[in-house]
């Protein structure tokens, strides 16, 4: 075989690509496995994403190219989802990019600003795509701590003693995954503060911030954060929508520019119908968001009853798509502890460890379970011996 570009040597194939292949297996065999590992959202989109979806593809204008930038209307209604949801105004012409999901946007942000040798601060625990897309831009990943102890917020005392002068990048990501700590406007200007004053691009992931947090924030709710802060966002968690692949960039409309150089030579548009269905899921009312909201805290409240019943300690959070839980007393190693539950009590969840080094010894339910799978979870894991 040809061999590799050498930036391979850096990234893995995603745990999930390769554990799901084992989970798969063992499906096959026969034993009846919940996925609870996942956050891939199982409820339906608002009842009129899917006919807005249908229409559209009776209209001629559904079959060619589309714009790099979508449809007006579509950055309009992405606009207009961040003035109702988060009060903030953004202009629909420059600062917003419509993306295929915001996992490509990590990518095509790294690409446009980091050269090898370049260093990006990553949370850590944290998405592992910020440090992938790192890698094979041939920068370098240069981890911040998030703690218990700190209620998974940046240390920025620690961040102000580190050697920040070939940092370009910093990724952050409230409401956070996977520890679904709510972050807050004050963590927010502190973070924009220290960007400015390092001359750091700052961009915050934020795909969770509509699913059972009480306060939808945004980095743009800081005055002036337009000067150095990005902003991604999705409606794959808020609307159901993750296989669609529809997300946003926004921020300050000359670093969009560039981010668009790549943007225009990686894809040619997304499909019309697709950006249809968007615009209408981005119309849905607060109403339609506050009724997930009941049904994921009847599914987190049962969660819970799972995690004690397996002697976790859960994290206090109120919202995401998660439950985020220390091991019990004496126990370490979290990919042995998901192997256990996952073979005896045929239960799939996430070890902790592979949001980086301090997410060992935690566990992360996904809410994106059915309520009677969750009681058949607590049934099994209440008996001693295996369902
Ligand atoms: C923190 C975080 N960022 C980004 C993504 C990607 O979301 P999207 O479906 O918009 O690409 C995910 C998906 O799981 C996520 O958890």
């Amino acid at each position: 075989m040809i061999a590799t570009a050498k930036r391979l040597d850096s990234v893995q194939e995603y745990y999930f690509a390769t554990k799901l292949r084992e989970v798969r297996a063992l499906m096959n065999e026969g034993k009846p496995i919940i996925n609870a590992g996942i956050g891939s959202p199982d409820l339906l989109p608002p009842d009129h994403v899917i006919p807005a979806l249908i229409e559209a593809l009776q209209d001629d204008k559904a079959h060619g190219y589309q714009s790099y930038l979508g449809l007006p209307e579509l950055r309009q209604s992405m606009a207009d989802f961040y003035q109702s949801y988060y009060h903030v105004q953004l202009n629909p012409e420059t600062e917003i990019i419509p993306l295929m999901g915001s996992k490509e946007g990590i990518l095509h942000i790294s690409l446009a600003f980091l050269n090898p040798g370049d260093q990006v601060l990553i949370p850590d625990p944290g998405y592992p795509t910020y440090a992938s897309a790192t890698k094979l831009c041939e920068a370098q990943a240069v981890t911040y701590n998030l703690t218990a102890a700190n209620h998974w917020m940046p240390d920025f005392e620690a961040l102000e003693k580190l050697d920040l002068s070939r940092v370009k990048l910093m990724w952050t990501n409230y409401p956070n995954m996977p520890t679904g700590a709510a972050g807050n406007l004050d963590v927010f200007e502190r973070l924009v503060a220290f960007a400015r004053k390092h001359n750091i691009l700052l961009v915050n992931d934020n795909p969770y911030s509509c699913v059972g947090y009480e306060k939808k924030i945004s980095i743009h709710q800081v005055e002036g954060s337009l000067d150095c802060a990005l902003e991604l966002n999705s409606i794959s968690k808020t609307f159901n929508m993750a296989g669609w692949r529809v997300g946003m960039l926004t921020g300050n409309a000359e670093v969009l520019k560039e981010v668009l150089k790549v943007k225009t030579n990686m894809d040619s548009g997304m499909f019309y119908g697709v950006q249809k269905g968007a615009i209408a899921a981005l119309k849905t009312d607060a109403q339609w968001l506050a009724h997930q909201d009941e049904i994921y805290t009847q599914r987190r409240e049962l969660t819970l009853q799972v995690a004690h019943a397996l002697k976790l300690k859960p994290e206090p959070q109120t919202g995401g798509l998660f439950v985020w839980c220390k091991l019990p007393d004496g126990m370490h190693d979290d990919k042995e502890f998901v192997d256990d539950v996952l073979h005896n009590k045929h239960i799939f969840i996430t070890p902790g460890s592979i949001f980086g080094k301090n997410g060992a010894g935690y566990v992360r339910f996904s809410l994106c379970v059915k309520e009677e799978e969750i009681a058949t979870m607590l049934e099994r894991v209440s008996k001693k011996e295996n369902a």
